[in-house]
């Protein structure tokens, strides 16, 4: 193609992406069509807005100061990511299937390597046990058939009740509040735990000024993460969220979905109390899990869900 090179500067600008388009090549075609989409986009992105060579070289700037907060423990970028709801938008063209299954959700930082744990065990083991309202998670896994899953190894991590993980606080040990749990023949699980409470997102980098300059809170509802695997299906990351959380419909991840939003209500049931060996008042959530198996196709944009 013929270099963009003469006519006016609007002409020049509109020949600019398909002259870029033309230089695209390599072995690679999926990297063809990535880095086509992206500059098919920005370019249009440029024509739309038209910005100043200053406000070019401050979305630069930002962009070099995210990659320089990043370290082996924090990753500005995904944050970034996270908060423009990308995550939750690849999330969604990854993870489709039937009507019946479980909804995934983002993974966030947090994820770290839990202890494995016995069955119904008491995951909270820090301060919160105490000052906490304690909590029972339950459900079953499934297939999207709801046949149990038996031998499905449940990865789970949450926030304390003051919205803290093990690794951001020191009074919490290692491990606090995370377990590997195995379903047994009936695919049931259950744990000990306190509810969590909403977080904010760190906000002490490039990502918290962005935020702050967009007028944007930077919680998260109350969430419990599970990341779930079993023989034969589709591995699933996803969230219980705290019915009621303030925070439920502003998601500063955007990762709320209402199939994942379930109530931790007071439970005043003796019968509930002794088969959870719970002594003082409680609260119960109730979570089945459906996973997919692997041979079933992933549903195409367009077609029902
Ligand atoms: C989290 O839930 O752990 C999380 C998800 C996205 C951004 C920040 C935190
Ligand atoms: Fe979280």
């Amino acid at each position: 193609m013929k270099p963009a090179t003469t006519g006016s500067p609007h002409e020049r600008l509109d020949a600019l992406p398909a002259q870029v388009l033309d230089s695209v090549g390599g072995e690679d075609e999926r990297l063809r069509e990535l880095i086509a989409g992206i500059v098919t986009h920005l370019h249009a992105f440029v024509r739309e807005t038209r910005p100043t060579e200053a406000e070019w070289l401050r979305a630069v700037d930002f962009l070099v100061r995210t990659g320089h907060a990043c370290t082996d423990r924090r990753n500005e970028f995904i944050l970034l990511s996270d908060m423009l709801g990308l995550t939750s938008a690849v999330d969604e063209v990854n993870h489709t299937g039937p009507p019946t299954m479980t909804p995934s959700s983002v993974e966030g930082p947090f994820h770290s390597p839990a202890p494995p744990r016995p069955m119904g065990a008491w995951i909270a083991e820090g301060p919160e046990r105490d000052r906490g309202e304690a909590a029972v998670v339950h459900g079953r896994v499934t297939d999207c058939d709801g046949r149990p899953l038996p031998g499905a190894v449940l990865d789970i991590w949450q926030a304390d009740d003051a919205g803290l993980y093990d690794s951001q606080d020191a009074a919490q040990p290692e491990g606090n509040l995370r377990a590997l749990l195995t379903t047994g023949e009936d695919g049931s699980y259950w744990f000990r735990t306190v509810r969590p409470s909403s977080y904010p997102v760190p906000t002490d980098g490039p990502v918290g000024e962005l935020l702050r300059a967009l007028g944007r809170h930077p919680m998260r509802p109350a969430h419990v993460h599970i990341r779930v695997e079993a023989a034969g299906h589709r591995p699933l990351t996803t969230h219980i969220f705290v019915d009621g959380d303030p925070y439920l419909g502003s998601d500063a991840a955007f990762a709320v979905k209402d199939a994942l939003v379930a109530p931790f209500r007071p439970c005043d049931d003796p019968a509930a109390a002794d088969r959870f060996e719970m002594k003082g008042p409680f609260l119960e959530a109730e979570f089945d899990i459906r996973l997919v198996a692997h041979d079933v196709r992933p549903v195409a944009e367009g077609e029902a869900r």
